[in-house]
C-alpha cells in the first residue's frame, strides 16, 4: 500500500497505542469500582484480581500474518479484536456471569462479541467468557469507540489454562496425544472442582439467613435511594430552609447545620 507523503505510522500506531491503553484505563477503573461496591455490600470480593496487557508488536505481526493480511495499521485496529486485553479472575462461576451482566449494563460500553467457552468448552478443554466490547475515549477533538478484549475466567479455570497455554508453546502445538488427553481430564476436574466450590457457596448462603441484616440493608437502600439525586446536584450551600418560606436568621441557621449533624450521625449509627 502506498502511503502519502505526510502519513507517519510511527505517530499513527503511537496514537492507537494511546488509545488502547485509554480503553483499558476505563474498563479497569469500572472493574474497581464494581468490586469496591461488592465487598462494600456482600462483604467479599467477586474479583480475585485482573490483569491487563497490550498485545506485543510481533505477537500482532504473528497473528496478522497467520491470517494471511498484510501488516499495516489499519489492518490492526479493524481486524485484530484483543490489542488491548483484560483478564478478570473470580473465584466461582456465577461471579462471572455476574461480572459480564454489569459490564453489559453500563451505558458507555458496546458489546460487539461474547464467547462462552463455559458452557460450550473448547475441544481441547478449554473454559472462559470472553467478551469482546468497545468503550468511548474521549479525545481534546473526537471521541473514538475502542475494542477490548475480556476474557472472564475463574481461578481453576485459569489454572487449567496457563498449563494449556506452557505445554501449547513447548510442543508448538503438536502435544502428545496422552498429554492432551490428561490435560483434557484436568479440565472436567476444573468444572467438577468450580461446581462443588458453587453449591458449598451457595450452601452456606443458605444457612442461618440473617433477618437482621437484610432489614439492615433495606434502610440502606431506601437511604441511599433518598440522596441519590444530591450527589449530581447543587443547591446554594448558604441556602436556608425554611417551611413556611420565610427568611431564617443565620443564627437559626447555624442551629439547624448542628441539627443536621447530628442527623447523619444517626443515620451512619444505623447503618
Ligand atoms: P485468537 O485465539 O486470539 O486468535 O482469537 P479468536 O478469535 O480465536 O478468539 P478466542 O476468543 O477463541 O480466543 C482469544 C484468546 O483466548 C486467546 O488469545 C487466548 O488468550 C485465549 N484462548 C483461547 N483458546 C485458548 C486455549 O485453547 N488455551 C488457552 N490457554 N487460551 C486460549
Ligand atoms: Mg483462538
Amino acid at each position: 500500500m502506498d502511503l502519502p507523503i505526510f502519513y507517519d505510522q510511527r505517530e499513527e500506531w503511537n496514537n492507537a497505542l494511546l488509545l488502547y491503553d485509554a480503553a483499558l484505563k476505563e474498563i479497569n477503573t469500572k472493574l474497581e469500582i464494581l468490586n469496591n461496591e461488592f465487598k462494600l455490600d456482600h462483604q467479599y470480593n467477586p474479583i480475585e484480581h485482573i490483569t491487563s496487557r497490550i498485545k506485543t508488536p510481533q505477537s500482532i505481526a504473528k497473528k496478522l500474518r497467520h491470517n494471511g493480511r498484510e501488516l499495516t495499521i489499519e489492518n490492526i485496529i479493524k481486524y485484530i479484536n484483543d490489542v488491548a486485553g483484560i483478564r478478570i479472575i473470580c473465584s466461582f462461576t456465577s461471579d462471572i456471569y455476574r461480572i459480564a451482566d454489569l459490564i453489559s449494563k453500563q451505558s458507555d460500553i458496546k458489546v460487539l462479541k461474547i464467547k462462552d467457552y463455559i458452557t460450550s468448552p473448547k475441544e481441547n478443554g478449554y473454559t472462559s467468557y470472553h467478551m469482546i466490547v468497545s468503550i468511548p475515549v474521549f479525545l481534546s477533538n473526537r471521541t473514538v469507540d475502542t475494542k477490548v478484549e475480556i476474557q472472564i475466567r475463574t481461578i481453576a479455570m485459569d489454572f487449567w489454562a496457563s498449563l494449556e497455554h506452557k505445554i501449547y508453546y513447548k510442543f508448538e502445538g503438536n502435544a502428545p496425544e496422552h498429554i492432551k488427553k490428561e490435560l483434557k481430564e484436568c479440565s472436567e476436574i476444573v468444572a467438577y472442582l468450580d461446581q462443588k466450590m458453587l453449591s458449598l457457596n451457595e450452601e452456606l448462603r443458605q444457612c442461618n439467613p440473617n433477618h437482621e441484616e437484610k432489614y439492615q440493608k433495606e434502610l440502606v437502600e431506601n437511604y441511599r435511594n433518598v440522596v441519590a439525586e444530591s450527589f449530581g446536584t447543587i443547591v446554594e450551600e448558604e441556602e436556608v430552609y425554611s417551611p413556611n418560606d420565610q427568611k431564617v436568621s443565620q443564627a437559626a441557621n447555624k442551629k439547624k447545620k448542628v441539627n443536621r449533624k447530628g442527623r447523619k450521625r444517626f443515620i451512619f449509627g444505623v447503618m
